[in-house]
């Protein structure tokens, strides 16, 4: 039996949630790393993912300047460096090496894969759209990596007040 509630406690329950990681190339010196919970599979064939990423984003200028990115699915062993790429901004700080996030050279992009990632996608930019508040950015799979350990698990996360992934919480 469903009870009328907010949407905002309703939002509250549908938690767990997939989280990425998002990680970008800056042509003129230095890769970022970001954490994305609104994403999806859009299209099978071609294979395309979906990243809703906030436009005060130092990825989402980098995404639009070099037209690619690589959307890294962490696991659950990343927890904290998840959070750490989530919890600041990359415009002055190198937040690959802050998150202590060892990296792989890509084989199509210039955005590195996450070496220690469940699995690793390398997109190219196919379209920008904005329904609503935030931009949605839709990529091209153009290269896959797995993680050679299989029964590594994907990092979720929740949300209250704080953000908690993999048991680990934050401020
Ligand atoms: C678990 C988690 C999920 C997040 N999901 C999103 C998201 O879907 N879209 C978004 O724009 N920001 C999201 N964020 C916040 C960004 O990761 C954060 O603003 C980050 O500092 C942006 O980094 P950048 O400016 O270096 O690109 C999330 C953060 C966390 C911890």
């Amino acid at each position: 039996m469903q009870k009328k509630t907010t949407v905002e406690k309703a939002t509250a329950r549908k938690y767990p949630e997939p989280v990425v990681l998002v990680t970008t190339h800056n042509p003129k010196g230095g890769d970022n790393v970001m954490a994305v919970g609104w994403t999806t599979t859009v299209s099978y064939k071609p294979r395309m993912i979906l990243v809703a990423i906030d436009d005060a984003a130092y990825t989402y200028e980098l995404i639009r300047k070099t037209k690619e990115f690589v959307v890294a699915f962490p696991s659950v062993k990343m927890a904290k460096a998840t959070l750490y790429a989530g919890s600041r901004h990359g415009h002055k700080i190198d937040k690959i090496r802050g998150a202590g996030l060892a990296v792989q050279k890509a084989r199509k992009v210039k955005a590195p894969l996450l070496r220690d990632a469940v699995a690793n996608f390398e997109c190219k930019l196919v379209k920008i759209f904005q329904p609503g508040d935030c931009p949605m950015i839709v990529g091209r799979v153009v290269a896959a990596h797995e993680n050679k350990d299989g029964k590594l698990k994907r990092l979720y996360y929740s949300y209250g007040k704080r953000f908690v992934l993999g048991g680990v919480r934050a401020e």
